[in-house]
């Protein structure tokens, strides 16, 4: 068996773990990351695109802000349809000049994975099924794994559970010490990508008698388009036109006119859920970003929710090594679980509001539409969609 050390072991190297390593780099703290798949595999994965400005701060401090502010666009507002009607919310004005950048989560891991080749930081690709994680009860614990017939060990003083929801970390957990928070919804969203120029300009949430829909962008030549879809369905029940027809009647009647069509780029359906495991520390191994909460992707919460973790986690961590203190790991925990239920019932509010759900029928679309027609008449409740959608501060 081959043996490393250093000081953390990242397992997974989505974006919470490679932002993890480049805020632990530049506090000088010494790390490898064991992701499963490939780097093209990680890249190839769509997912949400807006950023709070939390976010995008973290992604400047750690220096791989440019191509985001170049590329990335910046949305002072969102909107929402229902019954028929278009309504934007303004939320720099409400909210003291914060925004959102819209800037695709792939080029955010792209823009960190290069960040990493650049320093010559260690990531071991395809390590497979294989990895596990061992002694995190103690404070010498272990990961292994093999790679092309080798098996491997590194010795670390922490490990970093950022292998998202299907990772080996949370599930390495006895199950006496943790426990599991989870609302599975009844529908999913299929989502399509397109170079085609975006039916609106800014992020658009349609609440409609058929079901949600959602109308975001990646560029001024690239739009990403959701609909509600049926938990069973099939991706390859949806041809492109069958999608562009049922889109079509989810937006304003405006918009229905003017939507540009084209072939899609890319097609999935994703199933909706929420979910908390808590806590988020077990001795010596933490849990961050999808390892220990999902949202559903209504709000865009996902990602913003990883980088907090991660923030909290680095900064913990730091201290540790540095001022040999362990109030920041011992809090990880705590400080982060109020952030996550803020932004969980947030995303299940969001969702809750927006979609056609299979058991309430009529009257559950008008107490939509009369919770919508409060909404935007309402400064109060306008102060506090906008104060969410931001980003709570913590
Ligand atoms: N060993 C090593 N790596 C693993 C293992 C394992 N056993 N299991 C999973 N991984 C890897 C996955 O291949 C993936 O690259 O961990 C990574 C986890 O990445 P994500 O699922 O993207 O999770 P995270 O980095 O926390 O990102 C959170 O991504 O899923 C979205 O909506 C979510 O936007 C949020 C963000
Ligand atoms: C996206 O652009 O993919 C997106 C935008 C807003 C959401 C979810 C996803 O709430």
């Amino acid at each position: 068996m081959k043996s490393l050390s250093t000081q953390v072991v990242i397992v997974g190297s989505g974006p919470s773990g490679l932002l993890l390593g480049a805020l632990l780099h530049k506090a000088g703290v010494d790390h490898i990351i064991v992701e499963r798949q490939s780097g093209d595999y990680v890249l190839g994965r769509i997912r949400a695109g807006v950023l709070e400005q939390g976010t995008t701060d973290l992604l400047d401090y750690v220096g791989v802000g440019a191509r985001m502010h170049h590329e990335g666009l910046r949305h002072d507002a969102f909107a929402l349809i229902f019954k028929g009607a278009f309504h934007r919310i303004n939320i720099s004005d409400r909210q003291g000049g914060k925004h959102m950048t819209v800037y695709g989560q792939t080029e955010v891991t792209k823009d960190l994975m290069d960040h990493r080749s650049k320093l010559g930081l260690q990531t071991i690709y395809e390590a497979g099924d294989s990895v596990a994680v061992h002694d995190f009860d103690t404070d010498h614990p272990r990961v292994t794994f093999n790679k092309d017939g080798e098996s491997y060990e590194i010795k670390a003083r922490f490990i970093a559970g950022c292998d998202g929801y299907h990772g080996v970390c949370r599930a390495s957990v006895p199950a006496g010490s943790i426990q599991n928070f989870e609302k599975v919804y009844p529908f999913g969203w299929l989502g399509v990508l397109s170079d085609t120029p975006p039916v609106y300009h800014e992020v658009t949430y349609s609440n409609t008698e058929r079901g949600f829909a959602l109308s975001s962008l990646r560029s001024n030549t690239r739009s990403r388009y959701y609909i509600q879809c049926g938990m069973d369905e099939k991706v390859e029940n949806w041809s492109d036109d069958r999608f562009w027809t049922e889109f079509k009647t989810r937006i304003d009647p405006d918009a229905a006119k003017r939507l540009v069509t084209g072939p899609s780029l890319e097609k999935s359906i994703a199933p909706l859920r929420s979910f908390v495991a808590e806590p988020m520390r077990f001795g010596s191994m933490f849990l961050a970003g999808d390892a220990a909460h999902i949202v559903p992707p209504t709000g865009a919460k996902g990602l913003n929710l990883a980088a907090g973790d991660v923030n909290v986690l680095s900064q913990a961590i730091v201290e540790y090594f540095q001022e040999q203190s362990v109030a920041g790991i011992d809090n990880y925990s705590s400080r982060c679980l109020r952030r996550v239920w803020n932004a969980e019932r947030f995303s299940w509010w969001f969702t809750s509001l927006m979609h056609k759900f299979p058991d309430t029928e009529g009257f559950g679309q008008k107490i939509q539409e009369a919770e919508l027609d409060y909404l935007v008449h309402s400064e109060a409740a306008l102060q506090s969609i906008t104060e969410n959608y931001v980003g709570l501060a913590h």
